[in-house]
């Protein structure tokens, strides 16, 4: 069956061209607040070879290689070269300019990484179900796959709400779920929660830079007519450089690769 979630985005490739000089800025607050909450969940030990798919200009891995004190340089997988453009002189990240799909087909990746973490970028793989089945081929026994996918963004819904964007899709998180079973991982999902800062006038320069995939198919029109109704209404009474404070919730599933005495007694 063909993926139609990833059919119906418009074109990423264009997107994340334009997007990625700014990339950095827009993303810098949610980068800080999310760093440990990642750490501490897929309880990243400092001998651990880890994968980032999706890095995208690979400022969170950095941030993630030195906050949790990685001996080896965390593996960037990411199909865009204007993002990795950004990555040069980063310290702790090995770039590779490939989707995740490439990466991981290639058959000599067994039992090599202990972490493959995504964060909101397993939406933009065209073939998860394989992606999946030899992630878990490429992880050592032990090893996690952790995929993080924003589900409520406050900032972002106030937009929705005075425009035609769309909210996150919920509908790949059961087959998600699934997927990883079937790849045979021990799956478990949680919530994380996180708040963060933004000034007004930060909050309307991500918007109309369309710093998420979901505001790619508004016109500048719209996106201006969406600013300005935040601003005569939610927002009037601040100044450009209030502050707004964001909640954000990620939706972590993530699977476990079980020794062969486990799967075994599994099976
Ligand atoms: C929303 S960004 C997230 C970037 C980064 N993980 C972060 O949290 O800052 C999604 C990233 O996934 C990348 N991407 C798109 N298609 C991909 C694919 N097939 N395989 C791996 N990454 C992909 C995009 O280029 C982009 O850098």
């Amino acid at each position: 069956m063909p993926d139609t979630h990833f059919l119906r985005q418009p074109d990423v490739k264009g997107h994340y061209n334009k997007v990625a000089d700014n990339f950095d800025d827009y993303f810098a607050e949610i980068h800080d607040s999310q760093l440990q909450s990642v750490v501490e969940k897929i309880d990243l030990q400092p001998h651990h070879l880890m994968v980032d798919v999706g890095s995208g200009t690979c400022r969170f891995a950095e941030q993630v290689h030195k906050f949790a004190q990685l001996q080896k340089p965390i593996i960037c997988v990411e199909p865009f070269p204007e993002m990795l453009a950004k990555a040069k002189g980063r310290k702790g990240v090995l770039p590779v300019l490939r989707g995740g799909e490439e990466f991981f087909n290639d058959a000599s990746l067994c039992d090599w990484f202990d972490r493959v973490l995504f964060i909101q970028s397993y939406h933009h793989l065209k073939d998860p179900s394989s992606v999946l089945q030899n992630i878990e081929r490429s992880l050592r026994p032990g090893g996690i796959c952790s995929i993080w996918n924003l589900t409520t963004h406050s900032c972002f819904e106030r937009f929705t709400r005075v425009t035609t964007a769309k909210l996150y899709s919920s509908s790949r998180h059961e087959e998600t779920y699934r997927l990883l079973q079937q790849a045979n991982l021990k799956v478990e999902r949680s919530n994380v929660l996180l708040t963060y800062d933004l000034t007004k006038a930060k909050l309307y320069s991500m918007l109309r830079g369309r710093f998420i995939t979901n505001l790619y198919e508004l016109t500048d029109q719209e996106i201006e007519d969406g600013i300005d109704k935040l601003e005569k209404n939610d927002f009037k009474s601040l100044q450009e450089d209030d502050v707004i404070e964001n909640k954000a919730t990620y939706l972590v599933i993530q699977g476990t690769k079980l020794n062969s005495i486990n799967n075994n007694m599994n099976s």
